[in-house]
């Protein structure tokens, strides 16, 4: 099939270069892992659920949780593939984005297998720069923030609320020796300096998703397992990713429900009385 040009690749059904979906294709509530892997991890806790496309990095699910529609997008590692991925899955009318990951933790009290949920992330990437100044800030949804905790709340799970640091570099840029030892002096400690400043862990995609939804408009939140704890030095590949994922699950399920209360009193923001009433309603 033809595409209708080349500063906006689209093809003529309207499905999105790279991501292969078009308008109407998604529910608004996209969860984000970055591995394609984990999709099926996802979607295994979902009611059904079905593939809708497969191209490159970005393999696409869509079905129901708990009554709720729903999708999941994998991105790929950094920032550059994670701004591809939202920029089409805004282009589809997508606009409340679950990123769930794995990630370095810089505190000693922080164990493997703990989850990270980001309140904002420092922009130690390239592609956020290339749309916005560097001063502009790289939050996460309120919203979509308080989904999380509560969800990790409801199941029981170990959890820790703060700053996030997002790198391009998996090894130098997080402080972890090249090929040969190589690493330049400025990032020797930097995992050191970003935890004197209470920044709770690494990892590399959360920016992107926070500075693009803010400029967007939409909504944007981030949880990750500790996979990797760089001050005990210790390193456990699946620790955390199943709470990681039933959490961001949960989390979209939560909002759905605000959204449908905020809407029902006729409300801009999510308040604390309505967080409230949802409360006394669910029990
Ligand atoms: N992902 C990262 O970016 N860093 C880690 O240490 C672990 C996961």
């Amino acid at each position: 099939m033809g595409f209708r040009s080349a500063s906006n690749p689209v093809d003529e059904s309207g499905r999105q270069y790279h991501i292969g979906v078009k308008p109407g294709d998604l529910p608004r509530y996209v969860i984000l892992p970055g591995d394609p892997g984990r999709v099926p991890l996802i979607a295994k806790f979902w009611d059904e659920y079905r593939e809708l496309s497969s191209h490159r990095e970005y393999l696409t699910y869509v079905g129901r949780y708990k009554g709720v529609d729903i999708a999941a997008v994998s991105t790929g590692i950094g920032g550059p593939a994670t701004a591809i991925a939202v920029e089409e899955l805004f282009r589809v009318g997508a606009d409340t984005f679950v990123r769930v990951g794995t990630t370095g933790v810089l505190r000693r009290d922080i164990r493997l297998g703990d989850l990270v949920i980001s309140t904002a992330a420092v922009r130690y990437e390239g592609v956020s720069k290339m749309y916005v100044r560097p001063e502009y800030p790289a939050v996460a949804s309120y919203e979509v923030l308080l989904a999380l905790i509560e969800a990790a709340e409801g199941l029981g799970l170990r959890y820790h609320v703060g700053i996030t640091a997002s790198s391009d570099s998996f090894y130098v840029g997080q402080g972890r020796p090249g090929f040969r030892n190589y690493l330049p002096r400025q990032w020797s400690d930097i995992h050191i300096r970003l935890s004197e400043i209470n920044v709770l862990n690494f990892e590399m995609e959360a920016a992107t998703i926070f500075t693009l939804t803010n400029i967007y408009g939409g909504r944007g939140g981030a949880v990750c397992a500790a996979i990797a704890n760089r001050v005990t030095d210790e390193f456990a590949p699946g620790a955390g990713v199943e709470d990681a994922v039933r959490t961001a699950n949960e989390a979209v399920r939560i909002l759905r429900e605000w959204d449908a209360l905020r809407e029902e009193r006729g409300k801009k923001y999510l308040t604390a009385g309505l967080i409230n009433e949802w409360f006394s309603r669910s029990r």
